[in-house]
């Protein structure tokens, strides 16, 4: 058996590095680079900090703000016509998963007569680079998208749409800029939803069976740091210190997610385009009933989760047999909702979510196999 085990993203963190961008857009030859982001990232902005930082460098920029929540292919084609409208030699992805994602995508269709419908699963091998440089500037914490190789979208075409799963390396940004203080206006909500999204990253991907010991150690911090500060960044939004940790733990997850992640994604994903839930609190509501199930498979694991998260116990079985329960107790402490239900979704919707979840191959990563009978007990358990 033989693995590979790549984290080449050239990385940037603290407090001010987004005055950074300038110099890093030279670094990579750029001329004019295009700004992809949402109204609502503009609106603070956030965007503009960051042509400022071009600016400073002599690069031009152009923006495209129509970034929504859940990107669809009409979006990317639209920001690749912005690309190539405006000659552009660079992307920066200012926001949060969407816009990163949505920069990832539209340097492949500005540069290739390929259809992004064709790129999901093994379609992907298609893309062939190098394409035209990426920096991402998240501006939440939770995806982890900037050091990712995963892009999604919603294929829209003839009235039917399609979420799809882009995985390459060639679509892994070529640095990150990881400034805290672009998240220091998220609201509350925002920040427990996406900070469950980073601590569901950590977790599965290091119960998932792959062998990656240091996708591992990374995971295993990245909790660690999550179980310390998330409460504190919710409690207090301008504590720039637990924005700083809750940003580290986010870019952790999203590096540790390269080994693997399981059912309670699968489950996200689809109760997100089946149900529009946000994707941290679809994680948040799914991932004790997931750790419940996967405890036969692995229970040191899901002990040491448990350990991490303030499960108390003496031996394995019982940390393991805590863990749920600790994910549940932060769920509270968060203010989120309890289950499912309280979330809107409803008995009637579990089988077809459950039918989309078993198509997900994120649940192939899962320490213990499950099929779409299995995914529908977890969701019932979950409501
Ligand atoms: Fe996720």
């Amino acid at each position: 058996m033989s693995v590979v085990w790549t984290f080449p993203t050239r990385i940037l963190f603290g407090e001010g590095v987004v005055e950074e961008i300038g110099r890093e857009a030279a670094h990579l030859g750029a001329r004019h680079a295009l700004i992809v982001t949402c109204a609502g990232v503009a609106d603070a902005g956030l965007a503009s900090l960051v042509g400022q930082a071009l600016d400073m460098a002599g690069v031009a920029y152009s923006v495209f703000d129509s970034v929504t929540t859940n990107p669809t292919s009409t979006q990317v084609d639209r920001a690749s016509e912005a690309f190539r409208g405006a000659h552009a030699d660079l992307v920066v992805a200012v926001g949060g998963g969407a816009a990163i994602d949505v920069a990832k995508l539209l340097r492949v269709r500005a540069t290739q007569e390929v259809a992004l419908a064709d790129l999901a699963g093994d379609g992907a091998a298609r893309i062939t680079g190098p394409l035209p440089p990426l920096i991402a500037v998240p501006t939440t914490s939770g995806t982890g998208s900037e050091v990712s190789r995963i892009a999604t979208v919603t294929i829209e075409r003839d009235h039917v749409r399609r979420r799809i799963v882009v995985s390459s390396p060639t679509l892994l940004p070529n640095v990150a800029v990881l400034d805290p203080r672009l998240t220091l206006g998220l609201s509350p909500e925002l920040t427990a939803t996406t900070g469950f999204e980073a601590l569901a990253h950590c977790i599965e991907a290091f119960c998932s069976p792959a062998l990656h010991p240091m996708a591992d150690a990374v995971a295993l911090e990245g909790i660690e740091i999550v179980a310390r500060n998330l409460e504190r960044a919710v409690r207090e939004p301008r504590d720039l210190a637990a924005r700083s940790a809750m940003m580290e733990a986010s870019m952790m997850g999203g590096v540790a997610a390269q080994k693997g992640l399981g059912a309670a994604h699968a489950l996200a994903l689809a109760l997100g385009s089946e149900q529009k839930l946000h994707h941290g609190l679809a994680c948040a509501l799914c991932l004790p009933a997931v750790l419940d199930f996967n405890r036969s498979a692995n229970a040191l694991k899901t002990a040491r989760v448990g350990r991490i998260l303030g499960a108390r116990g003496d031996d394995v079985e019982t940390l393991a047999f805590e863990a749920s329960g600790a994910v549940r107790a932060l769920r509270k402490h968060l203010h989120l909702p309890a289950g499912l239900a309280e979330a809107g979704v409803t008995d009637d919707e579990l089988p077809r979510i459950a039918a989309v979840a078993a198509a997900d191959p994120a649940h192939l990563g899962n320490p213990r196999p499950c099929d779409a009978d299995d995914l529908l007990s977890l969701l019932r358990a979950s409501m």
